[in-house]
């Protein structure tokens, strides 16, 4: 697609993020009754760039059109909740879910079934209605939420094995592998001294 066309397509998507974010923003300093306690770390939220969208769209064999982007992709916008604790990802989750006017397109629980690889994380699609003059239209953000280490695991997943073929991968992998599992570990054992308890 064009310029023009790929600015056209993601305006509507940056207002569904944009009012996702507001909803998020209210949610982390109203979960728990002691505000000083929220829940989440930070956000990160972006918009799928131009070439990785039109790259996607050629991985999946659909031709790189607006139409087949919002059509097939349904993390054109996407935002990264970091949360403390597994506690914090599964009540900010809960939380949106029941925002009565988000529609949940899809999700998956990777923190309670780990990928093969070690991965953890709770992702979700939701639909968020934007309300313009004379229509309201839903548009998907995926919304992944994890703690800061299943994040710092992640990151540091996607860093390494960002070159493909190198002669150590096996050897990489299973080290991952257990990284995850310590620190999971590391994790529980700060959670016993969290002292915020759901309302
Ligand atoms: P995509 O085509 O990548 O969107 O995959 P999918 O639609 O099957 O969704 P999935 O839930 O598997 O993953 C979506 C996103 O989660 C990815 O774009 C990554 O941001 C993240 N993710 C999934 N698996 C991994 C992983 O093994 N390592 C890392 N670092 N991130 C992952
Ligand atoms: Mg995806």
């Amino acid at each position: 697609m064009t310029s023009e066309e790929y600015y056209e397509l993601i305006l509507p998507y940056q207002d569904a993020l944009n009012l996702l974010l507001g909803r998020l923003d209210v949610l982390n300093h109203s979960i728990y009754k002691d505000a000083a306690c929220k829940p989440v770390h930070s956000f990160y939220s972006r918009i799928k760039k131009h070439k990785s969208l039109d790259e996607k769209l050629e991985r999946l064999h659909f031709d790189p059109t607006p139409a087949n982007a919002r059509a097939h992709l349904q993390d054109i916008a996407g935002v990264r909740v970091i949360c403390y604790f597994e506690q914090d990802a599964y009540q900010m989750i809960d939380a949106l879910k029941r925002q009565n006017d988000l529609i949940v397109v899809n999700e998956k629980d990777y923190i309670l079934h780990p990928k093969p690889n070690g991965y953890r994380s709770y992702h979700i699609i939701l639909g968020i209605p934007v309300r313009y003059m004379d229509l309201t239209e839903y548009y998907p953000v995926e919304i992944q939420v994890r703690t800061l280490s299943m994040d710092f695991w992640a990151s540091m997943e996607h860093r390494i094995n960002y070159k493909q073929n190198r002669p150590d991968k096996e050897q990489i992998q299973a080290q991952l592998l257990k990284f995850a599992d310590t620190l999971k570990e590391m994790e529980q054992s700060f959670e016993t001294y969290n002292e915020n308890r759901p309302h």
